[in-house]
């Protein structure tokens, strides 16, 4: 089938690449040219394992390609997708700017039937204003379909998580356009789940938030552990031995960032008070994970009796998890911030993010190797769990710093035999 995509985000990009690998042909579509200009010679500009080789090998097939032109994306595609963004607004609401646009675009270029897939994390009923911008702005009288299709891929696992994924959510009102969306990933050979347009988009948020929920959940569970001498990982095994709960998503330690999460409980939690239902249970978790950070620096400064004025802090991770370079809403931003605001001398290392605009403002040190970070430190701080900091000969390290404390953000040290300085 002929699939134009529109916004090449980490959804966009990983949708087109793996629709093309299953033999459909895609055309993505970004208002950014230096984006474009890349893609066209498969340079991916995020960092996803996996994705590059994807990209690559159907670029060279002729079956994926890049513009910036609606007119030639829309030229002869039969479904077209929204894979743009929805940034978080001041209260909370997500903004739908782009996704306005988007509809208004496609308007503007529709000359017969189409279906319009919404892949973006939108409010509850965005998709039938979607349809409805489409209808009064199209140029001509065609038939047009929206669906609800949500994504559930993680960054860093995107590509394994698209061809393997546990549903594929179809929300339509029309139950041709339901089937011709199924049909575009019956290669996947993923279970699908027909609901209409207000429970799929429904499905996103409830299912990003209960995950929210659950690490907030085993995070004040971790801070009570440590309190009364219990082993928070024991403590996540023995629950997640039971089916009904799961060990995924018990992993307790700085709390949750990166675009999804933080963004659409806020959204969550906005349509609550809008509707005036209370969701407390989310309100609470986005509380409990600001909270997770600021006790983390708590227990640095603690260390230091309050006062850590020229000392030498090792940062180790900015990325707000391992295997991606997504730096949004990074527990590395709130930690560093106040450790530089407080006089310390914070040096940072993470094996992809090499420097960031979000800490321009920020005194700290880009180290080029793990040795020169941790070198006469006073104190280590395992922020981000990349494999490497956790696989790392850490007597070693140990060795190189002035006698530090470390700092473990995301408790994966402490079954280390040979470090006895690990807090
Ligand atoms: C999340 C969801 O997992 C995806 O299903 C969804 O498609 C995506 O949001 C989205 O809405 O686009 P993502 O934000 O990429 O994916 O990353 P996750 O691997 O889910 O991690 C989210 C955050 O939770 C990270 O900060 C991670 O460090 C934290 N986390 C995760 C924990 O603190 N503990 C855990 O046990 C698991």
């Amino acid at each position: 089938m002929n699939v134009a995509i529109i916004g090449t985000g980490y959804v966009g990009l990983v949708t087109g690449a793996v629709l093309s690998e299953i033999g459909h042909n895609v055309i993505c579509l970004d208002i950014n040219e230096e984006k474009i200009t890349k893609l066209k010679k498969g340079e991916s500009p995020i960092y996803e394992p996996g994705l590059d080789e994807v990209l690559e090998r159907n670029i060279a097939g002729n079956r994926l390609s890049f513009t910036t032109s609606a007119e030639e994306a829309f030229e002869n595609a039969e479904v077209i997708f929204i894979a743009v963004g929805t940034p978080q607004g001041e209260d909370g609401a997500a903004n739908l700017t782009y996704i306005q646009q988007a509809a208004k675009d496609i308007a503007m270029h529709i000359n017969r039937n189409l279906i319009v897939v919404v892949k973006s994390t939108v409010p509850v009923g965005t998709n039938d204003l979607i349809e409805e911008t489409i209808r009064t702005n199209a140029i001509g009288s065609f038939q047009v379909d929206v669906v609800s299709n949500p994504e559930f891929l993680r960054e860093g696992h995107a590509i394994n998580d698209t061809f393997l994924g546990d549903r594929i959510v179809i929300g339509s009102e029309n139950e041709h356009a339901g089937s011709t969306v199924e049909s575009l990933f019956t290669k996947l050979n993923i279970p699908f789940l027909h609901t209409n347009r207000r429970s799929a988009e429904m499905i996103k948020y409830a299912s990003n938030a209960f995950l929210a929920i659950k690490i907030s959940y085993i995070n004040q569970i971790y801070n009570l552990c440590e309190k009364v001498g219990a082993d928070v990982n024991d403590v996540a095994d023995g629950m997640g031995m039971d089916h009904r709960i799961g060990r995924a998503f018990l992993n307790a330690g700085l709390g949750y960032g990166g675009s999804c999460f933080p963004k659409d409980t806020e959204a969550l939690a906005y349509l609550g008070r809008e509707n005036e239902i209370s969701i407390s249970l989310v309100d609470a978790a986005i509380q409990a994970n600001k909270e997770q950070r600021i006790l983390f620096v708590n227990r640095v400064l603690e260390h230091f009796n309050g006062n850590v004025e020229g000392k030498k802090i090792a940062v180790l991770g900015l990325a707000f998890k391992p295997n991606t370079d997504d730096m949004r809403e990074a527990p590395s931003l709130d930690i560093i911030r106040i450790l530089s605001a407080d006089g310390a001398e914070v040096h940072v290392i993470d094996p992809v993010v090499k420097e960031t605009k979000l800490l321009a403002e920020v005194a700290v040190t880009h180290s080029k190797t793990l040795e020169e970070c941790v070198q006469s430190a006073e104190a280590v701080l395992l922020v981000t769990e990349w494999e490497e900091f956790v696989r790392a000969d850490w007597e070693e390290l140990l060795a190189l710093t002035k006698n530090a404390t470390i700092f473990d953000g995301r408790n994966v040290l402490h079954n280390h035999k040979l470090i006895s300085q690990v807090v």
